[in-house]
């Protein structure tokens, strides 16, 4: 089955729910330093001949991810700022893109802050907590009948500098930590679907960060517990995570994960999810048991999620993609909405950004990108359609016929 490559800006949500916010201007709170110019498109990878094709007049609401995944999960993407965004040349996105707003408020039925919900966003000074990224975001889903999925809590990166290079006593970090995560939770209560509350505490060989992570050098492993009770006593609606990369498939990073939660449920600690980010590259195979993973995490009681997928490529000389390259990415990406369908309980999918123009993986992967759905002029790649398709063959939500080839 295939499906054209159009955009649909603007069809459902009303100009009032995407409308950036006057006050917001690149420079206020989050934002980029005054006087930056707008990166336009075609600054990301090069789309080849034969991208992108528009909207079929009077077919767009029926064209989205979010009506293609009708009931079947939460369909979400994370909301561009703060982070790698303000070393780049252009504003912040979501307070000054509109289109990009529109593009967030039509597609998806899931949103994530991308920074806009760490420590260092959120914690400028010691007695200061800086909501206003945070809560527009949370305005902005309301507005548009979203849920939000809150990123994160507890983590060994993106720690402001007054805690990192603190000189704080265990007793008054174990404060902090539980002042912040219950300041921050109850701000949020009742309107956060899910958390991310304990993110990455395993390396890559799956060993505890028991140097790098501040919480767990400081504290030891027990504050883990701790955060997760801390959470739910803050909001005992939300669903709360463990996060991690590298643990797509069954590997000994998620066999760290599977003993960990194991010991931990059974001392009843109040842990909901277990989700996998999903930072994928075509330059490596596909974690073909992506699918049984999840399960065995369903089969411990556990809600799953995927909550950050990005699918990069080594970029060739003059940056633009080859068809073979869109096609195999295109294949991840409908592997993994496949995955996350068929596993019971797995209710939330979240790409990590829809613009290359907006994407952190440039920044980290010199050489790498190309990772989104969309072209910067928010034409569709064959990655959207093989999403949409996946969605729209679970849920019998195909669309208009005239929408298909
Ligand atoms: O902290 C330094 C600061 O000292 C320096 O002055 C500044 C100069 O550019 O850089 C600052 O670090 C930036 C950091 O955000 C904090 O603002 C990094 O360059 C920048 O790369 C970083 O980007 C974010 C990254 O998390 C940090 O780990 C990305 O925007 C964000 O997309 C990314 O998201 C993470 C998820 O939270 C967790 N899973 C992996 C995912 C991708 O890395």
């Amino acid at each position: 089955m295939r499906r054209r490559q159009i955009l649909t800006a603007g069809a459902v949500a009303t100009a009032a729910a995407v409308a950036a916010p006057a006050a917001a201007a690149p420079g206020g709170p989050g934002g980029n330093a005054a006087g930056k110019s707008p990166k336009g498109p075609g600054t990301g990878p090069k789309k080849p001949p034969g991208n992108g094709r528009r909207t079929p007049p009077g077919l767009a609401k029926k064209d989205t991810f979010a009506f293609a995944a009708g009931g079947t999960l939460k369909i979400g993407c994370a909301v561009a700022g703060g982070g790698h965004h303000t070393s780049q040349d252009y504003p912040d996105p979501f307070t000054a893109d509109q289109e990009y707003r529109e593009v967030l408020a039509t597609e998806f039925t899931s949103l994530s802050a991308e920074n806009q919900m760490k420590w260092d966003h959120l914690r400028p000074a010691p007695d200061t907590y800086d909501f206003s990224d945070a809560d527009a975001i949370m305005d902005f889903a309301a507005a548009n009948g979203q849920v939000v999925r809150g990123h994160t809590l507890m983590w060994h990166n993106q720690n402001p500098a007054w805690l990192a290079e603190g000189d704080y006593s265990p007793e008054q970090l174990r404060q902090i930590l539980k002042d912040h995560i219950t300041t921050v939770v109850s701000r949020y209560a009742g309107r956060m679907q899910q958390w991310d509350v304990v993110n990455e505490i395993f390396d890559d060989s799956a060993v505890l960060r028991l140097e790098g992570n501040i919480w767990l050098r400081e504290l030891g492993t027990g504050i883990i517990a701790d955060c997760f009770r801390w959470a739910h006593e803050a909001d005992p609606d939300s669903l709360l995570f463990f996060n991690d990369y590298n643990v797509d498939g069954i590997n000994p990073k998620s066999d760290a994960y599977y003993a960990l939660i194991q010991e931990l449920l059974a001392d009843g600690v109040p842990i909901h999810g277990f989700s996998t980010q999903g930072h994928l590259s075509i330059r490596y195979g596909f974690p073909g048991d992506l699918a049984e993973n999840l399960q065995r995490f369903a089969d411990l009681g556990l809600q799953t999620a995927i909550t950050e997928l990005d699918v990069r490529m080594d970029l060739p000389e003059g940056g633009e993609p080859t068809q073979e390259q869109l096609a195999q990415q295109a294949e991840y990406y409908r592997r993994v909405t496949e995955a996350a369908l068929a596993v019971e309980g797995c209710d939330s999918l979240t790409l990590w950004g829809v613009l290359d123009k907006y994407s952190w993986v440039p920044g980290t992967f010199p050489g790498e990108g190309a990772a989104t759905v969309l072209w910067d002029d928010f034409t569709r790649k064959p990655a959207y359609d093989a999403i949409q398709d996946a969605l729209a063959e679970a849920s019998g939500r195909a669309g208009h016929p005239a929408l298909r080839d």
